[in-house]
């Protein structure tokens, strides 16, 4: 494990945090900013408003069409980075958990869908066919979806993966993984844009 500062810059009040870097990470001592490698990224956000952060540089980085799979345990902070992504999508709609309706729909003012899905209660891909997640996929909307692991086995397999930890009352561990060209470049696109570079 390698720990380091963010760079100093435009990230600046974006991840005031010391990160903890994975296999996937490398220290760059000229750019001071992780690195890529592979396809994935592991950091920490230390409270939830860094996560809701987070989600918003994600969000912005949204295409029609693009699935996010968010999963981690129970109070990990999913719904809170959602959240983020909802905004930093262009939402102004309220975003709550979707655990008892299954779905939500939020509106951006160009009449853009995103779908938040939370497979929590379902209890395997056929409940998911019922509330027509496969049409929701082909849709041309982006999707976030809660407990992907419950339905991995009708999920594309090109797909941002973004696992939650729960480190301590306030930490969260982060590990975004992108699955797909499409992901790569998204999440090279968020590391610029939360890290810098
Ligand atoms: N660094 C952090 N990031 C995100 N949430 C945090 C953090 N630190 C504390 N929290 C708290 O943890 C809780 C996370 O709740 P949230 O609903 O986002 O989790 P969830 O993964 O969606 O849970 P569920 O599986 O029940 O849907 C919130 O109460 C939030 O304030
Ligand atoms: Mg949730």
């Amino acid at each position: 494990m390698v720990a380091w500062r963010e760079n100093e810059g435009k990230s600046k009040n974006f991840l005031n945090t010391v990160l903890v870097g994975s296999m996937s990470l490398a220290y760059n001592r000229e750019l001071k900013m992780p690195i890529l490698e592979g396809q994935s990224l592991d950091f920490q956000s230390h409270s939830p408003e860094q996560t809701n952060r987070i989600g918003v540089r994600l969000g912005e980085l949204l295409d029609l069409s693009d699935l996010v799979c968010l999963a981690g345990d129970l109070g990990s902070g999913k719904t809170t980075l959602a959240k983020g992504i909802a905004r930093g999508w262009g939402s102004l709609d309220v975003v709550t958990s979707p655990s008892f309706i299954l779905v939500n729909q939020y509106r951006r003012p160009d009449q853009q869908i995103l779908y938040h899905v939370d497979a929590f209660r379902m209890e395997g891909v056929e409940d998911a066919y019922l509330i027509g997640l496969h049409e929701l996929i082909e849709d041309k909307a982006p999707i976030l979806l809660e407990w992907p692991e419950r339905i991995a086995a009708m999920l594309p397999s090109e797909r941002l993966w973004v696992t939650l930890r729960w480190v301590d009352e306030l930490h969260r561990g982060l590990q975004i993984e992108a699955h797909g060209l499409r992901y790569e470049r998204m999440l090279d696109q968020f590391r610029r844009s939360a890290f810098g570079g």
